[in-house]
């Protein structure tokens, strides 16, 4: 399902449930301490996929821990991404002489709990949801704009180190399978380029929502 929405340069595994025996480092090991037992096959079984998108990249297994703010650290040279839901988890990797930055997220195709579209979003994307959704009722909108929202989040995090809230985005959803996410605060900037237009791509298929954001690397 990844590789239709995200191809070469960037690598990706994916794994539809935890069946797979995954042999942890013990830094991660430890990392996980007396975590739930849901927490532990999640974290387990991305990271199976995070060895598999590696090896992609010809870059041996390594261990996946978290930054200060929870940010997957990769191997130098390496950018990366992790998502886990419901039935699902993957792992996205590149070379950084091909991507700046890679995020992703999978969410169930499900409407979100009450409460939470107007909390992640701003006026007119709800407009535009309301529209998209009368034309195209078998897509969670509102649920696909939160999952946009994270994975532009997941993409700015590393290269901006500091917070980007729901509301500091402006996601345009596209029928066609593409967004764009366009950033409303001071943006970091890369190479004499502000880092403030992110280009997506969604997918939705048995009753999974996946989107990605890639930025390429400067020419
Ligand atoms: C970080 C966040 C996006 C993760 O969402 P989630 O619901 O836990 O989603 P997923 O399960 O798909 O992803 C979890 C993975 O995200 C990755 N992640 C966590 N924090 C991250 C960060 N700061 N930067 C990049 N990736 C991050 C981790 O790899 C994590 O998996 P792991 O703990 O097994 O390593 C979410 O918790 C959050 O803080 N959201 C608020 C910020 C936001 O989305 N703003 C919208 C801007 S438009």
């Amino acid at each position: 399902m990844i590789a239709d929405v995200l191809g070469a340069p960037v690598s990706t595994a994916e794994r539809f449930d935890d069946s797979a025996d995954v042999a942890l480092f013990p830094e991660e090991e430890a990392l996980l301490g007396r975590a739930v037992a849901s927490r532990r096959a999640e974290f387990s079984t991305a990271r199976l996929c995070a060895r598999e998108a590696l090896g992609g990249l010809g870059v041996p297994p390594v261990p996946v821990l978290p930054g200060p703010k929870r940010e997957p650290l990769w191997p130098d040279g390496v950018v990366g991404s992790i998502t886990h839901c419901a039935g699902y988890r993957a792992c996205a990797v590149a070379r950084v002489s091909d991507l700046l930055t890679v995020g992703i997220d999978a969410e169930p195709n499900a409407p979100t709990p009450d409460g939470v579209l107007g909390a992640v979003a701003l006026p007119a994307e709800i407009a535009r949801g309301e529209a998209l959704s009368a034309a195209h009722p078998d897509v969670s909108w509102d649920r696909l704009l939160f999952s946009a929202k994270e994975s532009t989040y997941k993409a700015w995090y590393p290269v901006a180190r500091r917070w980007l809230g729901f509301e500091d985005a402006d996601i345009v959803l596209r029928p066609d399978g593409t967004f764009t996410s366009r950033v409303l605060v001071e943006p970091p900037v890369v190479g004499g380029v502000p880092l403030d237009v992110f280009h997506g791509r969604w997918l939705c298929r048995d009753g999974l929502l996946l989107t990605t954001v890639a930025v390429p690397a400067a020419a």
